[in-house]
């Protein structure tokens, strides 16, 4: 076994040489925002002690000073002896691209953080320069009391709202006080910090603002108070030097949080001339469709298939999931996190396991199995017919929330010029397979995985006029799916499967 050790995480694992790192960092929460192809150095570490040899994409991507300090793409590198990495993912996937991240320089330091039902994300910013100084990541402190937004609000619900707000409030502040002490001891970062940006979904926002979430229980499931909020650091309870301003920004309309107002800001959505789109699939699967003049959003209840939760052997994207299924030869081939036995079947695996399955003739487009009753895919992982079910029920919401969007800019799917895929199962998933299951009906070309939109949105809201914000969310419209008369019929057409890619 080779030693891993991370920075600034302090983590240290045992790793058997040979394995990727991407599946390494991956199964710690680490995101590959080109899907680890060598193309956005978005995956940057510095190595600190043991070596890594510099391969040809690094020398196209990263300069020869960034090299010689030991920076490299972690998704072009394998483990093969004792290893000490300093992660910093995102700095690059901003500062590579100056024109796609223009920012007015403000003094001081800002934290941007992306609050999500599992895990939360913090960086630490020089408002001067723009750079990353720091970056933090954890799970959700409020996890213990629920997985899923819903299981949340349940128990806020029964009485435990205030303590999910204390958790989150805690641990926010608990995240921004390491951000200052990392940069503290390494002796960047001289000034103090002035400005925190937080985005995340509608409950999170509830939560942590400390506003009565039981209307988001039931119908119409709209939230009490959706607007921004300004608290000062002092207010929430936080112990840090100064008293900088938290804002949380404003919500779009139901499940829609502003950590995808964050994406629509982050993609230029708002000011394209042309028509395009934008997705987050996960527990919700929340999709924009706009321009400069209009902004439609909409969440549909995609369930949770893209998680792996409701699947038989369904299990988050960690070592052990199978991420991948091929068909060679006629033969089904899979990759598994970590590169050891499967375990089970990640979100992006069952979107691949359902194309391969529809290749083979193996499953029928309405969904059922062909002569078998499930579909041995690696070790004792098999795809059930239930698991077919529950992407059939997410991809044909997802799908047919997306051209109700569209229909009502007069328009059809195949007018969008672009689909920006948001977060991290938008960059894993694999866009063959989803335009063969019809979740994205459309040219390769025109699907971009779009990398943490959320978290560079916060970023940007760092240097911006927080009432901007507030404009831009008053121009996106939410739509209600359940209440167009179109939607029942468009659903139930949209399970079925495309008969051939
Ligand atoms: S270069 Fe490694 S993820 Fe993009």
């Amino acid at each position: 076994m080779a030693a891993l050790k991370l920075s600034p995480a302090g983590l240290q694992l045992d790793v058997a040489p040979g394995t990727r790192l991407q599946d390494v960092l991956f199964a710690q929460g680490v995101e590959f925002p080109c899907g680890g192809r060598g193309r956005c150095k978005g995956c940057r570490v510095k190595v600190l002690n043991g070596s890594l040899p510099v391969v040809a994409e690094e020398t196209r991507l990263l300069t020869p000073a960034e090299l010689a300090a030991g920076w490299r793409l972690a998704c072009r590198h394998s483990v093969s002896a004792d290893l000490e990495l300093e992660l910093a993912q995102w700095e690059a996937a901003i500062l590579s691209d100056q024109t796609a991240f223009t920012f007015t320089p403000r003094v001081g330091l800002g934290i941007a953080i992306d609050l999500g039902s599992t895990t939360v994300a913090a960086q630490l910013l020089d408002l001067q320069t723009g750079n990353v100084l720091a970056v933090q990541t954890a799970l959700n402190a409020q996890a213990r009391h629920g997985g899923d937004i819903m299981s949340r609000v349940e128990y806020a619900v029964q009485g435990g709202q205030g303590e999910l707000q204390r958790l989150i409030r805690e641990q926010l502040g608990g995240l921004a006080a390491q951000l200052l002490k990392s940069v503290a001891r390494s002796g960047q970062g001289s000034a103090g910090l002035n400005r925190v940006a937080i985005v995340g979904n509608t409950v999170m926002h509830q939560l942590f603002c400390g506003v009565n979430v039981a209307p988001m229980a039931a119908h119409p499931f709209e939230p009490e108070q959706p607007g921004r909020f300004r608290f000062s650091a002092r207010d929430l309870g936080w112990d840090l030097p100064g008293d900088a301003v938290v804002e949380f920004l404003p919500c779009l309309g139901s499940f829609v949080g502003s950590d995808i107002l964050a994406g629509i800001v982050a993609t230029g959505l708002h000011q394209s001339r042309d028509l395009v789109a934008l997705m987050d699939l996960g527990t919700n699967g929340e999709v924009v469709v706009g321009n400069h003049v209009k902004i439609l959003c909409t969440s549909t209840a995609a369930g949770p298939a893209f998680e792996g939760a409701r699947i038989k052997q369904g299990m988050r994207a960690a070592t052990g999931a199978i991420s991948e299924v091929k068909v060679e030869d006629g033969f089904i081939s899979c990759r598994v996190l970590g590169g050891g036995e499967a375990r089970g079947l990640c979100g992006s695996g069952l979107v691949d396991a359902v194309a391969a399955g529809l290749e083979l003739e193996w499953i029928h487009p309405a969904g059922r199995m062909a002569n078998r009753r499930d579909m041995p895919l690696s070790g004792s992982v098999s795809l059930h017919p239930r698991d077919i079910r529950e992407l059939q029920l997410a991809k044909g919401a997802i799908a047919a929330g997306l051209k109700i969007l569209v229909s009502r800019f007069g328009a059809a799917v195949d007018d969008l010029k672009q689909l920006h895929l948001a977060g991290a199962f938008g960059n894993y998933i694999s866009r063959a397979s989803a335009r063969r299951i019809g979740l994205l009906p459309l040219p390769l070309d025109r699907v971009v995985p779009a990398g943490n939109t959320a978290l560079l949105g916060a970023k940007l809201a760092l240097f911006d006029d927080a009432s901007r914000w507030d404009a831009i969310a008053a121009r996106v419209r939410h739509v209600a799916l359940n209440d167009d008369p179109a939607f029942a019929d468009l659903y139930a057409d949209e399970m079925t499967f495309p008969a051939r890619a």
